[in-house]
């Protein structure tokens, strides 16, 4: 099988990427819709994985306002004017086929930002990514009361965290 490469997502891979969230994140569910909205407002940030023969994985992300945090299974209506920051949606890929596949879609993210002005990262780290994500560079911000109620519909394990990109990551 050929290692597998992302490509910008297609609206005719929605039930693809819909199929993969229900398998990968059946506790946090959203619906089709919502994936599809944000790769209308923001084609750009959405890639999937694809093998030769489907799509094992998918990656969305868009413009948005650092220490703002889009509900879960919510519609962002617009993306912010004065957006600071790229926000990572979600990355999820099918266990087969992990290895290398986040670095990858945050590397195009990144370079995306980057040929926008904007110079941050953010997301919110759900299960036990932390170390995944402090790895590709992102650290946790401390979480106030305000930013703790806007994470509760990530579940108790949620985090926020930022990407500086002014920061050099170094790879051990
Ligand atoms: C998140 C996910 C896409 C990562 O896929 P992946 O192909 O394993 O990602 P990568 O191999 O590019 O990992 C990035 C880096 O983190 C490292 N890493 C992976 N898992 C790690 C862990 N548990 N602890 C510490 N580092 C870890 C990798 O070694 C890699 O570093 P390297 O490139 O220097 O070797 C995949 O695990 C997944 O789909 N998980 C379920 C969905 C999910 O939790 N998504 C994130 C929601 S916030």
């Amino acid at each position: 099988m050929s290692k597998p490469h992302w490509r910008p997502a297609r609206a005719s891979d929605l039930p693809a990427i819909s199929a993969i969230a229900a398998r990968i994140h059946p506790g946090l569910p959203e619906r089709p819709d919502v994936f599809a909205e944000k790769m209308r407002l923001y084609p750009e940030g959405c890639r999937v994985l694809v093998t030769t023969e489907e799509i094992v994985g998918y990656g969305l992300a868009h413009p948005w306002t650092q220490h703002r945090i889009p509900p879960l299974d919510g519609f962002l209506e617009r993306l912010p004017d004065d957006a600071d920051c790229l926000y990572v949606h979600d990355v999820a890929v099918l266990p087969d086929f992990r290895g290398g596949t986040s670095r990858a879609y945050v590397a195009a993210i990144e370079e995306l930002a980057r040929a926008s002005g904007i110079a941050m990262l953010a997301l919110v780290s759900v299960y036990a990514t932390r170390p995944l994500w402090e790895r590709l560079g992102f650290r946790p911000v401390i979480a106030d009361a305000e930013l703790r109620a806007k994470l509760a519909s990530y579940g108790d394990s949620a985090i926020y965290m930022l990407r500086d990109l002014a920061d050099r990551v170094t790879r051990a």
